[in-house]
């Protein structure tokens, strides 16, 4: 699908199959940001001169599109970061270090990426919070019966990925959602694999806050998104202070900051790249996401079909229904595969995924992982498919 936007796949013969680490970007994003270099280069909300007025247009435009996107109420409540990590820390740190109290209960689960469990981790750490975890489910995935069943009266926060970064199930969001919004339950959503594969509604799924990462949905890296409820943004702390976020300070120490989502972007911010990202949105926009996913999971099942036909390819996540498939090959370490795979000029990521307890519940420390995005092909998957088949030369080549 739209190959020939991508200069990467016109200029390469690479099968890249490691979109969930990071996603190609296609050229109109990548010209946009040019632009932005070569033809009005200047800072934001500063400047008087043509240059500066059509950058803050470029810039405080893209608000209203990442609003739309993700269907919030207000563009207020966008603020910009430097990417899922940043924003999940911002929401640890700034929020729930102000609100919660010594004993109250953190859920999260064994199958999450490191950047929603460790902001927690450390924070239960400094205010004697606990943190539980919700069990996963036969195939590894959240079910909502195991979230009911984990939710005591402690339980203030939930937090989890839309979509796992591993397993690549796509969790029961809009009830769990429901769940938190009947129980008083902040609910925190990291949409970084879901954001440009399954449409998103933060009303609907009633989330208290949502982060994402530019460059995991073909926008640049370096830019991400924080989506928080307009009251709690403003209850929030910034974690930066400096230009562009206050009203005013004076030598007598008295100071005050600007509302949400401004008090939360200090100094220059990413202005490139989040011009870049509203490209990218309005590029996911034309194809749509809908379409992205169904093009995901027709060559994952595609994939998913044949590999079983494989006798030492052992799958862990048939069933999930994204463009994510792990497996290992039977007695061979993820990353000989990797590098065999590489070999045959075909790239995917291996190893524990940033997802370092998932291992209790898998049985295995590392897998391959394929994830497949839109421009990857039928054709794609059975070259992928045949070098999988011929596995047994796979010592001499990483040797
Ligand atoms: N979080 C990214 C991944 O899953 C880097 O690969």
């Amino acid at each position: 699908m739209n190959r020939e936007d991508f200069l990467m796949l016109q200029q390469s013969d690479n099968i890249y199959l490691d979109n969930s680490a990071t996603t190609l970007k296609p050229n109109c994003v990548v010209e946009k940001m040019v632009d932005y270099y070569t033809k009005y280069t200047s800072n934001i909300h500063r400047g008087d001169y043509d240059a500066a007025v059509r950058t803050n247009y470029e810039y405080d435009s893209t608000r209203e599109v990442v609003r739309n996107f993700i269907n919030a109420s207000s563009e207020n409540e966008i603020v910009f970061t430097k990417g899922s990590t940043e924003s999940l820390n911002m929401v640890a740190f700034g929020f729930l270090k102000k609100v919660l109290k010594p004993g109250d209960e953190i859920l999260i689960n064994k199958g999450e990426h490191a950047s929603n469990v460790l902001p927690y981790m450390v924070l239960a750490k400094e205010k004697d919070l606990k943190i539980k975890y919700i069990p996963l489910g036969e195939d590894y995935e959240i079910n909502v019966s195991n979230v009911i069943k984990s939710i005591t009266p402690k339980t203030k926060v939930i937090a989890m990925a839309y979509v796992s970064n591993v397993v690549g199930d796509i969790r029961p969001i809009e009830e769990i959602g429901k769940i938190c919004e009947a129980n008083k339950i902040y609910f925190v959503v990291d949409a970084s694999q879901a954001v440009s594969h399954i449409p998103i509604d933060v009303v609907k799924d009633k989330v208290s806050f949502l982060a994402f990462s530019g460059h995991k949905m073909m926008g640049p890296t370096g830019v991400g998104v924080l989506y928080g409820k307009y009251d709690l943004l403003e209850e929030m702390d910034p974690m930066q202070y400096g230009g562009g976020m206050n009203q005013f300070f004076e030598d007598d120490l008295s100071y005050e900051l600007k509302k949400a989502p401004l008090k939360f972007e200090a100094g220059t911010p990413p202005i490139a790249e989040v011009i870049g990202l509203k490209e990218a949105i309005c590029y996911i926009n034309k194809i749509g996401v809908e379409q992205i996913h169904q093009h995901e999971l027709e060559l994952k099942r595609y994939l998913v079909s044949e590999l079983e036909k494989i006798d030492n390819i052992i799958l862990y996540n048939k069933n999930s229904e994204s463009g994510i498939v792990i497996f290992n090959i039977e007695k061979v370490f993820s990353q000989d595969t990797s590098i065999y795979l590489n070999h045959y000029n075909i790239s995917i990521r291996a190893g524990n995924h940033c997802a370092k307890m998932l291992k209790d519940e898998l049985n295995i420390k590392n897998t391959c992982r394929i994830s497949i995005y839109l421009y990857n092909t039928k054709e794609e998957m059975d070259k992928l498919i045949e070098v999988l088949k011929n596995s047994k030369d796979i010592f001499k080549i990483v040797i």
